[in-house]
């Protein structure tokens, strides 16, 4: 019995992670957010200041884990539902989406060995590179959201998504979330975007075999329910 795998990548703010993780809700699957992985990586390096670093074993050393969500049982819950993320047996959910953690998180996640000890922490969350191995907590499936989750973690993904929307409609949700300003925020989209898909090692881009899903006019549960549909069409 292999884990099913659903790959959900995009550029930032496309609403990857409100959707994948209403979809794995709905579905009785784990949500994995690896950005959070990258986050967290990028929170213990700023705290520590800038003395040179051995990056792979910074990395794997740091000991990573998202909570589980509990089932979707109606459709009554308003707003987004964010995973609880721990770092070294601390609470870093709200640490790690500071401007200080957006404005540094890219740079880090292009080095080459941060990117290999996340590859691995991502596949042994995920059921291994095709599913085969078992997922931490007994999921049947998982939904993992990302820039490189088609395109490298998972290449034999069931289902692979690449979500996209226009950079002034994603500005907007992320101001409409979190406050702020729109035109800095768009800014600060683009520009992360950019060094994403521009990096060397597992770049933003869309997997060959991906479905592209433009959400700009779009509501979130039409979304999910698209993805939904994808999912058991593929069960
Ligand atoms: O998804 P989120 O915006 O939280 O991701 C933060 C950053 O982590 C991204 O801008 C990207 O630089 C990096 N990332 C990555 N590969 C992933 C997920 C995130 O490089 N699979």
């Amino acid at each position: 019995p292999s884990v099913f795998q659903c790959a959900i990548d995009g550029p930032a703010a496309s609403g990857k992670s409100s959707c994948a993780a209403a979809v794995a809700r709905t579905l009785g699957f784990a949500y994995l957010d690896s950005g959070a992985l990258f986050r967290c990586v990028t929170l213990k390096h700023l705290r520590r200041g800038t003395e040179s670093t051995d990056w792979h074993d910074f990395t794997a050393a740091t000991d990573l884990r998202l909570t589980a969500l509990p089932p979707l049982t109606g459709t009554t819950e308003t707003g987004p539902v964010r995973p609880r993320v721990f770092m070294d047996g601390e609470d870093v959910t709200a640490a790690i989406r500071t401007p200080a953690v957006n404005s540094h998180v890219s740079a880090i996640a292009a080095i080459p060995d941060v990117r290999t000890a996340l590859l691995a922490k991502k596949r042994a969350l995920g059921g291994g590179i095709d599913g085969t191995l078992p997922v931490p907590g007994g999921y049947a499936g998982v939904v993992m959201d990302g820039r490189d989750i088609g395109s490298t973690v998972f290449p034999h993904a069931q289902l692979k998504v690449y979500l996209t929307a226009a950079a002034r409609v994603r500005a907007e949700r992320r101001v409409r979330e979190a406050g702020g300003d729109l035109d800095l925020i768009e800014q600060e989209l683009v520009k992360r975007d950019a060094l994403d898909m521009a990096r060397a090692v597992s770049p933003l881009r869309k997997a060959d075999d991906a479905v592209e899903l433009d959400t700009s006019a779009m509501a979130q549960d039409e979304v999910v329910a698209t993805i939904v549909g994808w999912v058991r069409d593929r069960m």
